[in-house]
């Protein structure tokens, strides 16, 4: 028998060969936040606008343009960060089960981090116990969350990051996507520009 594995999904890791500086480190730190429903949370909403993150927020812009470009192999739209914000998690927090509405492309930007990230199958009603886990059936997958690294991934993805239970702070930047330009095609009735 031959089972072949269709429709995979793209989640993509590449590591910042570079260091936020400490006034860049000292900057996010400060901001204010607020505490949302499991963890803390920037309450700038755009804060990889703020000109001291400069050089993370083009090195981020390149890498989702790549990621995109992979994805859909299109030439005539281009993606562009909608909202960014920094999630704080001190000891005993955790972010909960979630996927991000309105956005094409998620990210998150490790600031200080050494854990791990999960990501869930989408449930289809079925809940068989399986004596063994194979790639069939496993609903969660785990990635590292480190330092530096940076994660994309489709935003209707759910995944959540589990309870922090060291005293080291775990600090990221997330940020949501849309696309800028020409979709879909004019004899289809799919064409769409914005
Ligand atoms: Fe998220």
């Amino acid at each position: 028998m031959v089972v072949k594995g269709i429709f995979p999904t793209p989640i993509s890791t590449i590591k910042w060969e570079n260091n936020l500086s400490d006034d860049q480190i000292d900057y996010i730190m400060s901001v204010s936040s607020s505490t949302g429903s499991s963890h803390r949370i920037s309450d700038d909403h755009n804060i990889l606008d703020n000109e001291i993150l400069k050089n993370l927020r083009d090195w981020i812009d390149k890498n989702l343009k790549q990621f995109y470009k992979l994805i859909f192999e299109k030439d005539n739209s281009l993606p562009y960060i909608t909202q960014s914000w920094i999630n704080f998690s001190d000891y005993g927090m955790f972010t909960h089960h979630h996927n991000h509405p309105n956005s094409i492309i998620s990210g998150v930007f490790y600031i200080k981090a050494n854990d791990i990230i999960n990501f869930h199958r989408m449930q289809n009603g079925l809940k068989i116990a399986s004596s063994e886990s194979n790639e069939w059936n496993f609903n969660t997958y785990s990635f590292d969350a480190m330092t530096n690294n940076l994660l994309m991934f489709p935003s209707d993805l759910y995944h959540s990051v589990p309870k922090n239970d060291t005293n080291e702070i775990r600090v990221s930047i997330a940020f949501n996507s849309f696309a800028t330009g020409t979709f879909g095609q004019n004899q289809y009735l799919t064409h769409l520009e914005i």
